[in-house]
């Protein structure tokens, strides 16, 4: 019979301490579960609202993640950062907007920044300045306060806003980039390369949809 482990994870650390902090890391993951809900909140109000006045919606759909503990632990451990509530509070709470047009996606940042319980604690405008790689998209960690029990927390969460061809490009080429390892395949150069022509291909597009746009006006006149 084998013999039984006594050094699992279960023994080690101490069980209290364990209990203690997976109970604190529950009630921080309860607490970006509750800061998503209101970011996402914010940004359907605004939809909403557009979407009478207008008669189209800037937003095609919103999708949330909270950053799942072992992701959270591997990009800590990359970094070399300790495990503290502050080096993580930028990375949890994820909230990825996409929209119809560019110009959309300028409308939907101006409005969430000029909320007044909404502090733009950074911004990184990789429409202006994509990444080598093709990547496109408009960055924000924002804070806002939520209400708990125990009173009013400033919380903080990225909001990702792109084209929906900025997230067709940048879902596929996540799947191939990290699912598959391709930098360690022969011929990788020639793949980037292939995946920067695809990106160049998908601004054109939503270049020309955005000249089509504003060359019709907006869309209630007609
Ligand atoms: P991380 O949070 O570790 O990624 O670092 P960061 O906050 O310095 O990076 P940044 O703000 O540039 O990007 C954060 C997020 O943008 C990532 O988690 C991805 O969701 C997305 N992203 C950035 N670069 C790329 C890319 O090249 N391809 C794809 N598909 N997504 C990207
Ligand atoms: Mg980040």
């Amino acid at each position: 019979m084998a013999e039984r482990n006594t050094n699992t994870w279960l023994d080690t650390p101490d069980p209290q301490v364990f209990i203690k902090n997976s109970a604190k890391f529950n009630d921080l993951m309860m607490m970006y579960r509750c800061t998503v809900r209101e970011v996402r909140t914010k940004l359907e109000v605004l939809n909403d609202e557009f979407s009478l006045e207008y008669k189209r919606n800037p937003i095609s759909f919103i999708k949330t993640r909270i950053k799942k503990p072992e992701s959270i632990y591997k990009k800590l451990k990359k970094l070399g950062y300790e495990f503290t509530a502050e080096n993580i509070q930028n990375d949890v709470a994820g909230i990825r907007v996409v929209c119809a047009f560019i110009d959309d996606i300028y409308t939907i940042a101006d409005l969430i920044t000029r909320q007044d319980d909404i502090t733009v604690i950074q911004v990184k405008d990789y429409i202006k300045n994509p990444k080598p790689n093709g990547y496109r998209s408009y960055h924000m960690i924002v804070e806002i306060p939520v209400f708990f029990s125990k009173g009013k927390t400033p919380m903080r969460a990225e909001i990702q806003i792109r084209t929906n061809g900025m997230d067709f490009w940048a879902t596929l080429e996540h799947q191939l980039r990290y699912k598959q390892n391709i930098e360690e395949m022969d011929g990788y150069e020639d793949v980037s390369n292939e995946l920067l022509n695809c990106a160049r291909a998908v601004i054109d597009m939503d270049n020309e949809m955005q000249r089509i746009k504003n060359k019709i006006g907006q869309f209630h006149d007609i």
